[in-house]
């Protein structure tokens, strides 16, 4: 009975994805434009000191790094996206990971209401897109 329970949940699973392809790359490239949004936000509220509003900014992109990978199956293919993302997935995923603790840096920077700090962390986040982009997306 579990066997037959997994079955179908496996099928359940695995069906819709080849569907979902084109759906896929615009979630991300969706996520990935909000990111630029959010980024660009931060100057603005910290002088205006609206530290939750960036906080929740930066867990956002936090969130948005930890589920990355999951955009990426190898179907979904896109002009932005350069092949070498599915020759080296492994370091695809660590170089979201670097982004994901980056973000994590600047909303606890924000939630402290240092904007110094929340500066040299909009620098490090900055710098693991940039890092990624690097290795992984077509200009
Ligand atoms: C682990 C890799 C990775 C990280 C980290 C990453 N990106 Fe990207 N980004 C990509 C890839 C790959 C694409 C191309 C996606 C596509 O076109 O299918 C992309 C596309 C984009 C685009 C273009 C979206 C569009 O409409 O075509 C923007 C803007 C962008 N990223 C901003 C950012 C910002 C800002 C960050 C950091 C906060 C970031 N990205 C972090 C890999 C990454």
């Amino acid at each position: 009975m579990k066997k037959l329970i997994s079955a179908y949940l496996l099928l359940f699973l695995a069906a819709p994805l080849p569907l979902m392809a084109s759906d896929m790359v615009e979630t991300r490239k969706a996520n990935f434009k909000q990111n630029a949004a959010i980024l660009k936000a931060v100057r603005d509220q910290v002088s205006m000191g609206k530290w939750q509003e960036l906080a929740d900014g930066a867990q956002k992109i936090a969130d948005w790094a930890n589920d990355m990978p999951n955009y990426f199956p190898a179907s979904a293919t896109s002009r932005g996206a350069l092949p070498a993302i599915w020759e080296n997935f492994d370091d695809f995923k660590d170089k979201a990971s670097a982004n994901h603790q980056a973000a994590l840096v600047l909303r606890d920077a924000a939630l402290s209401q240092d904007g110094e700090a929340v500066m040299g962390a909009v620098r490090m986040v900055g710098g693991t897109c940039k890092s990624c982009h690097t290795s992984y997306k077509a200009n």
